[in-house]
C-alpha cells in the first residue's frame, strides 16, 4: 500500500511539495505512486512566475501542473501573495510604496493572471502566505502589501482569488500557528475574511516541526480551535528538523544562522532515526483523529536531499526531515505514518 492508498482510506489527501526538475525519472515515479496531491515548492510564487513589471515565466509551473494532470494528480497553487520571493513592485516602485489603488490594481492585476491561467486546473490557493506577525502584540508583519494597501489587502486578496479561480479552495497559510499567539492572529484573519462576506475554506498549518515542540497537544488544540470557527485544516509544509539550532522552530527565512553543528553527516543514529519516526507518529494520530476537519497533509519535499533544511537556518548541512531517505529509501518515518494511517 502506498501513502496515497493509505490515505485514501480515511479521506485525507496525501502531498508532497515538488520543483520542475524533480519530476522526472525515479523521483518522479515515486511522488505519482506515493502522493495524492503536490504542491510546487516555488514555481507559482510570485517572483518566479511575475519576476518583472510585465514579465511573466509560467515554464516552472507549467511543467508541474501537466505532470500532475497526466498522473491524475491533484495540484495545490503556492502561493498568490508572500512577502519574500515576491513580486516587489506590485507594491512598491523606487523604494516608495505605492498609493493604496496602484496597489489594489497591481495585485488583481497579478492575481488574475496567476490563478486565471490555472483556474479549474488547482485544488486550492494559498492565497496569502505568512502574513501574521511574529512578534508579540502586533498583528500583521509589516509587508509592502501592508504599507501601500492598508490591513484589508488580505481580504482584499481573497476577493480577487474567489474572482479568478471560482471553484478552487481558498487557504491562508502559515507557520508556527499552532502556538496560542500566532493562533489567535490566524483566527483573526479568518474572521475579517468571512466578515467581509468572503470565502476561506481551510487555515494552512505549515507544520515545520522540530523533534520536541511543537508538543502533538499544541497542534491538536490548534486544530480545534481552527475547526471552530467552521474552516477545514489542511497541513501544508510538514517536515522534522533533526538538527540542533539556536532559534526556536518556525520557518522565517530571515532568521538564518551563521554557524552550527552539523552532526550526522556520515548518517543518522539509530535513536535518532527512531525519534524521528515516533515524532511523525505522534502528530499523525493527531492529524487522523481530527480528519474529519484535517483534509490534507503535505510533507514539504519528497526524499532528504531536496529539503531546504539542508540549508535553513544554517547553509550546508547534513538534515533528515521527511519520510523518504536520498536514495529514495523508505525510512522508518515512513513504516511509522503507514502504521497510522492503517490504524494498525
Ligand atoms: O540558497 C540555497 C543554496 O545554498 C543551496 O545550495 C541550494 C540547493 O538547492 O538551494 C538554495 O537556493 C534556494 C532555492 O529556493 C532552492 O532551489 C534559494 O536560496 C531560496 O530562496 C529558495 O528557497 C525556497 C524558499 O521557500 C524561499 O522561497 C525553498 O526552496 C522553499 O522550500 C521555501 O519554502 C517556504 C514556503 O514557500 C513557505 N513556508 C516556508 C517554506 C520554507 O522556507
Amino acid at each position: 500500500m502506498t501513502l496515497k492508498e493509505a490515505g485514501e482510506q480515511l479521506g485525507l489527501l496525501m502531498g508532497t511539495a515538488v520543483m520542475a526538475k524533480h519530476l522526472d525519472g525515479d523521483l518522479g515515479e515515486l511522488v505519482a505512486r506515493e502522493f495524492s496531491v503536490l504542491t510546487g515548492e516555488n514555481e507559482f510564487k510570485p517572483g518566479r512566475v511575475h519576476p518583472a513589471v510585465g514579465a511573466w515565466d509560467f515554464a516552472g509551473a507549467d511543467k508541474i501542473a501537466a505532470f500532475a494532470e497526466r498522473r491524475g494528480i491533484k495540484l495545490v497553487g503556492h502561493t498568490l501573495l508572500w512577502h519574500q520571493q515576491g513580486a516587489g513592485f506590485l507594491f512598491e516602485d523606487g523604494g516608495k510604496s505605492v498609493t493604496r489603488e496602484v496597489g489594489l490594481r497591481n495585485l488583481r492585476d497579478h492575481i488574475e493572471v496567476v490563478a486565471g491561467r490555472y483556474s479549474g486546473r488547482v485544488l486550492g490557493w494559498d492565497v496569502v502566505n505568512e502574513a501574521v506577525s511574529d512578534d508579540a502584540g502586533v498583528y500583521l508583519r509589516p509587508t509592502p502589501a501592508l504599507s501601500a494597501i492598508g490591513q484589508d489587502y488580505i481580504v482584499r486578496a481573497f476577493e480577487m482569488a474567489a474572482a479568478a479561480d471560482p471553484g478552487a479552495e481558498l487557504y491562508y497559510n502559515d507557520y508556527s500557528n499552532e502556538g496560542v499567539e500566532k493562533r489567535e492572529k490566524c483566527i483573526d484573519v479568518i474572521r475579517e475574511i468571512k466578515k467581509a462576506g468572503l470565502r476561506i475554506d481551510a487555515v494552512g498549518m505549515q507544520c515545520h516541526l522540530l523533534l520536541a515542540e511543537p508538543s502533538a497537544e499544541l497542534i491538536e488544540e490548534a486544530i480545534s480551535a481552527y475547526a471552530a470557527e467552521g474552516v477545514k485544516i489542511v497541513v501544508t509544509e510538514l517536515d522534522v528538523d533533526v538538527l540542533p539550532r539556536k532559534a526556536a522552530g518556525g520557518a522565517d527565512l530571515s532568521k538564518k544562522e551563521m554557524a552550527g553543528q552539523n552532526p550526522y553527516v556520515a548518517g543518522l543514529p539509530g535513536e535518532v532515526e527512531e525519534a524521528l519516526a515516533q515524532r511523525y507518529a505522534e502528530v499523525f494520530e493527531v492529524f487522523r483523529k481530527h480528519r474529519e476537519h484535517v483534509s490534507r497533509v503535505t510533507l514539504w519535499g519528497t526524499h532528504d536531499g531536496m529539503s531546504w533544511l539542508n540549508y535553513w537556518p544554517v547553509a550546508g548541512r547534513v538534515n533528515y526531515p521527511l519520510l523518504f531517505d536520498r536514495g529514495l529509501a523508505k525510512k522508518k518515518a515512513y513504516a511509522a505514518v503507514m502504521d497510522v494511517l492503517r490504524g494498525a
